[in-house]
């Protein structure tokens, strides 16, 4: 947990008891007017993509430390939605998800780690809500075009199917589901969506449209009654805490479906408590999901840190409680989906906001933010310029059913400066006459509420950072936790743990396995590759038994300069083994091969057959054998990149299997 400083004092925090001060503005709260909307939960979004992908290699006891702070009721963000991405096979920002259908005929329930992180998250909040949404969709889906909506009926089964096996497989009742991330929607889609869930059982499982913008959705849901009937919430991405105007006049519950992506220090959480507050008081968004969950993956992956916390040296078991875990606990502490927004929340009249909510029973909890302008900037969109007043005196008058609180229970944070505080108890506050005043100072967080809590104890600090250990060897034997090897982050397409049991030498192997283009979301290369490592790595050999099952190509790379989205620029050294007449071996400056530095034609049988291939780089040298013979040794001023991952791949959507990899410092 963390603490006031060594210096002590909390400058931020002056309760400046029950009498009202001349200045201060006055705030009413009742519930005698009726209530305002339905609160529907803070959630993180893992996915979107494969940004949770190292938390599931970490060690005991540090994991479940992890899934603690992030799930486990009343200790730490205490998440009430978690949304996940259906993994679609391709690239969706800092790597690509297994879909649970690589082709129409497989069926399979277990691979990638979602399944498992929903599972850990509902084991520790039952009550947690679970939401499912689809970035991109294996190729078959389009039956024969490049896009979801082709066939409707078909993308609607294969993301029912996905909804079925979450729960006959793992038990585990989905809530919420998506179109297709940040991409068009399809009228016709989305009602086919609906009939399938419906004749399947699942009329429970409400529609979150369309996971983008709010205009055109809205327009559609005025004009078309069924389409209002099939969609459940209008969910928006980064909407800046407003909602379109035209989105209100739909009666459809808001929310800010995707929002945050702000690096999470205190610049970050400063923006995620503007946000959870002034999504619903400007915006009548009444859930904030922040993407990502947790940043799990390397940094030199897009958006780093850009989680509610870090965690992604699973080697080390170092990870940090970042800013953004105690500021979602300001809200989520203290209510629950299903409570009330009061009406008459808004802005402080110093700048600010505060809500409230009820769970209908005299329960009340109060939430005021405060934070500037220069220090509470979210990646997107840009925050027009407002100002926040140090030190404004706030009168609260409760009335209705709160008319008689005598005392609520005070919680705080200080997210920016030098003595920095995070969701600390401190003592009640006083209400008298249901009257109660509070020096609310910038860039400070406060929640009243009659809930009662404890201070949550935390974990003894996580074990230092280190870097990625090398040498590293993997021989993808197990056991595995997941469908995926430990530390290979995939870019485009997916390395799946592999078993052979007829086969003596390579009975367990890491395996490219998707065999057709898929329906992207963003710009997967052509060929398939999997990084790992770390970004700095420079001087590196890299070498790894190869098996081509039935044409196309591998290859190992080092010093690999991008993943994600730009992933198909990645420069670096890559080293093929091919399928081809002419030149069966290539050495390239890029995962395009454009750049050759070398090529040539070696006696091998590439198809079929297992070869070791050892690639070598340090300075402006790089060599390359094959089964130990070598086959290049280039010095070359030009090579384009000086550091980067390490890699494995193939030529093109072709299944590859790869075994005995290793990673060492070049001697
Ligand atoms: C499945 O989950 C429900 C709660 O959602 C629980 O009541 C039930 O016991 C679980 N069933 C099994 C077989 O674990
Ligand atoms: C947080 O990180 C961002 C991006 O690196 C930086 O611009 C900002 O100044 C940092 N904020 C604080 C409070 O350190
Ligand atoms: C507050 O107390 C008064 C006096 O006991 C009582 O009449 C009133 O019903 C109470 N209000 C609530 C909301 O309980
Ligand atoms: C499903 O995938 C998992 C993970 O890759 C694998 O272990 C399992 O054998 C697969 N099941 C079937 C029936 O193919
Ligand atoms: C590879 O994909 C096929 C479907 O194309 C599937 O049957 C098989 O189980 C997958 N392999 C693994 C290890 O999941
Ligand atoms: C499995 O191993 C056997 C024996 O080595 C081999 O003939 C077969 O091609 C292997 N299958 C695959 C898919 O690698
Ligand atoms: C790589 O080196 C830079 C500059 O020295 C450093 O800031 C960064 O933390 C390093 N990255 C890793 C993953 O160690
Ligand atoms: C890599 O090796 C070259 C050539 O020996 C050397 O000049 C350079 O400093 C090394 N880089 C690192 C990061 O060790």
């Amino acid at each position: 947990m963390a603490s006031d400083t060594k210096h002590g004092t909390v400058t931020c925090l002056l309760v400046l008891g029950v009498l009202t001060v001349p200045v201060a503005s006055v705030y009413t709260l009742t519930d005698s007017g009726g209530l305002g909307a339905r609160f529907d939960g803070v959630g993180g979004l893992s996915g979107g993509g494969a940004t949770s992908r190292l938390l599931v290699s970490y060690p005991e006891p540090y994991r479940s430390q992890i899934l603690d702070y992030l799930f486990k009721p009343n200790f730490g963000a205490s998440l009430q939605i978690l949304k996940v991405e259906i993994g679609g096979d391709a690239q969706s920002t800092d790597g690509t998800e297994p879909s649970h259908m690589h082709s129409a005929a497989d069926q399979n329930y277990t691979r990638g780690y979602e399944w498992w992180l929903m599972r850990e998250a509902k084991q520790r909040n039952p009550g947690i809500k679970l939401y499912g949404l689809p970035w991109a969709f294996p190729g078959w889906v389009g039956e024969g075009q490049a896009f979801p909506y082709h066939r409707p009926e078909t993308t609607a089964g294969y993301i029912v199917n996905w909804i079925l096996g979450a729960k006959s497989v793992h038990n585990l009742t989905i809530d919420y589901v998506g179109i297709w991330n940040e991409r068009v929607h399809d009228v016709k889609y989305i009602k086919t969506l609906r009939k399938t869930l419906d004749d399947n059982d699942l009329s429970h499982v409400m529609i979150v449209a369309p996971d983008g913008g709010w205009v055109q959705i809205s327009k559609d849901i005025m004009a078309d009654p069924e389409l209002a009937a099939a969609v459940g919430i209008i969910g928006s991405h980064y909407p800046g805490t407003h909602s379109a105007p035209m989105a209100q006049q739909t009666g459809k519950t808001l929310w800010s479906s995707e929002d945050y992506s702000t690096v999470n220090n205190g610049t970050g959480a400063s923006c995620w408590a503007r946000i959870l507050n002034q999504n619903y008081v400007n915006g009548h968004m009444t859930s904030t999901i922040s993407w990502n969950l947790i940043a799990s993956y390397y940094d030199d992956l897009p958006f780093p840190r850009s989680g509610l916390m870090t965690a992604n040296q699973p080697w080390s078991g170092h990870y940090e409680i970042s800013d953004p875990v105690w500021v979602t606990a300001h809200t989520t502490h203290f209510t629950a989906p299903g409570w009330m927004y009061l009406k008459g929340v808004g802005h402080l009249d110093g700048g600010g906001s505060y809500v409230a909510l009820t769970d209908g029973k005299g329960g009340l909890t109060i939430v005021i933010e405060a934070m500037t302008h220069q220090y509470s900037q979210c990646v997107r969109p840009l925050l027009p310029p407002y100002s926040v007043k140090s030190g404004q005196a706030a009168t609260f008058q409760l009335g209705g059913a709160f008319e008689n609180i005598t005392r609520l229970n005070l919680w705080y944070s200080k997210l920016i400066g030098s003595q920095v505080v995070h969701f600390q108890s401190k003592d009640p506050v006083v209400v008298s006459g249901g009257k109660f005043s509070i020096e609310v100072d910038e860039n400070c967080l406060y929640t009243l509420t009659t809930v009662k809590q404890d201070q949550p104890k935390a974990y003894p600090k996580s074990p230092a950072s280190a870097p990625f250990p090398l040498p590293y060897k993997a021989k993808f034997d197990g056991p595995a936790d997941s469908s995926e090897a430990p530390y290979f982050a995939d870019q485009t397409g997916v390395f799946e743990l592999y078993v052979n049991e007829s086969s003596s030498d390579h009975s367990r192997t890491l395996r490219q396995n998707v065999t057709e283009r898929p329906i992207v979301w963003c710009n997967d290369a052509d060929a398939a590759i999997s990084v790992i490592g770390d970004y700095n790595w420079s001087n590196v050999s890299v070498s790894c038994d190869v098996m081509v099952e039935s044409g196309g190509g591998a290859f190992v790379g080092a010093r690999v300069d991008h993943g994600g989205c730009d992933v198909s620029q990645a420069r670096g050294v890559f080293f093929w083994l091919l399928e081809d007449d002419t030149y069966n071996w290539v050495v390239s400056s890029d995962i395009n091969r454009n750049y050759i530095l070398g090529q040539g034609k070696v006696d091998a049988t590439v198809v079929g057959q297992w070869h070791t291939l050892t690639l070598f780089a340090k300075g402006d040298n790089t060599a390359g054998s094959l089964n130990g013979k070598l086959l290049f040794d280039i010095t070359d001023a030009q090579l384009p990149t000086t550091k980067g991952f390490a890699a494995v791949g193939t030529l093109g959507f072709q299944k590859v299997q790869f075994d005995n990899f290793d990673v060492d410092k070049a001697k």
